[in-house]
């Protein structure tokens, strides 16, 4: 099998990455801006890597994508400020760029397996969120904030479409905030400027106050990289059936903090484990802030979001694994040992 992964430097294209070579004997056809976090790969004879920027090298796009089996689009600005900040930015490249891409599977006949999103679901009341009954709830069009999110559910709809109506073989993945090494750059200072576990360890590495949005009582389910990787692995072997033309969340359920616990954890984990920041750990304050003072105008918050993953158990016999405490450990691991 030939596997063309395109964002292969990021989060989870890295991991990804990394488990296909330890795990199958699959190819990898790669390409991203950079390439510090795939340094593992780089010189793995199955890993064939391309420095470039997708939406510029499109002759490199369409012959590669001839060639392979199946395609991960994985490039896509992902922090919720960006939304805010930059939203046509965010509607170029999550939106525009990847269209391309899922034209040229439709067009070579080729798989895709597509990043979609938790945030499709949006503000959606339900306990946990169903891939194929829950309302998708987004704001006002002067919160920026859900242009992601529409950019994405756009994008999944017209990926449903063309399965629908033109052949094309899917499966679309929805990350419940994954996290682990290599999530974001911790040294980026900006408020916001990363997703809020990179955001809050740089706090403490800085020495400041952590940022609690709104108070911090949202909720999240923290998933751990490995289990999502797990999960992909899964769908991408399923050709055939279980994983034809579905969507998944992929999330833990059984991780379901507020992000104030989240900051807790982390100050509590630093002072006892890692000694040479437990002083500045004790030192950090954890201070409210309104969301507009902190994100500006535009943003709007998510105050649950539980994925169910009974498709997930049917279809691909997965389940998350790791539980918070192990997976921050992991992560604290990665940034401050
Ligand atoms: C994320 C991002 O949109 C994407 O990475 C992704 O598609 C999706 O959700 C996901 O990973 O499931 P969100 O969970 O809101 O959205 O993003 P974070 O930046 O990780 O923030 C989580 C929560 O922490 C938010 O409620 C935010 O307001 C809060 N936060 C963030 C703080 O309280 N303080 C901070 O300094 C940063």
């Amino acid at each position: 099998m030939k596997v063309l992964i395109l964002g292969a430097n990021g989060f989870i294209g890295s991991h990804l990455s990394e488990a296909i070579l330890a795990k199958t004997d699959w190819q990898i056809d790669a390409m991203d801006l950079t390439q510090d976090k795939i340094s593992s790969c780089l010189s793995h004879p199955r890993f064939h890597f391309t420095q470039g920027d997708i939406t510029q090298q499109k002759e490199w796009i369409r012959e590669h994508l001839q060639q392979c089996d199946v395609v991960l689009p994985l490039v896509a600005i992902a922090t919720p400020a960006m939304y805010v900040q930059a939203p046509l930015r965010v509607f170029e490249l999550d939106f525009e760029a990847n269209l391309d891409i899922v034209r040229q599977c439709v067009q070579y006949k080729k798989r895709i397996i597509f990043p979609s999103t938790s945030e499709v679901y949006g503000m959606c009341s339900d306990a946990e969120f169903d891939e194929e009954t829950s309302p998708l709830v987004t704001g006002p069009i002067k919160n920026q904030r859900w242009i992601y999110s529409t950019s994405k559910q756009l994008l999944d709809r017209v990926i449903y479409a063309y399965g629908e109506h033109e052949g094309l073989s899917y499966t679309l993945f929805r990350p419940f905030n994954w996290y682990g090494p290599r999530l974001d750059n911790v040294f980026n200072p900006k408020p916001g400027g990363s997703r809020v576990l990179t955001q809050f360890i740089g706090n403490i590495l800085r020495g400041e106050d952590i940022n609690l949005v709104n108070g911090g009582s949202q909720q999240r389910c923290f998933t751990y990289i490995d289990d999502g990787i797990e999960a992909l692995l899964r769908i991408i072997e399923n050709k055939d059936n279980g994983a034809h033309n579905k969507i998944f969340n992929i999330g833990n359920p059984f991780e379901n903090i507020s992000i104030r616990q989240l900051a807790e954890m982390l100050q509590q984990f630093i002072v006892q484990h890692y000694p040479a920041y437990s002083e500045k750990a004790k030192a950090v304050q954890l201070l409210n802030v309104d969301a507009k003072n902190y994100y500006g105008d535009g943003y709007q918050d998510v105050a649950l979001r539980v994925p169910a993953i009974r498709h997930a158990r049917e279809h691909l016999g997965w389940e998350p694994r790791v539980d918070i405490a192990t997976g921050l450990r992991r992560t604290l691991n990665y940034y401050l040992a």
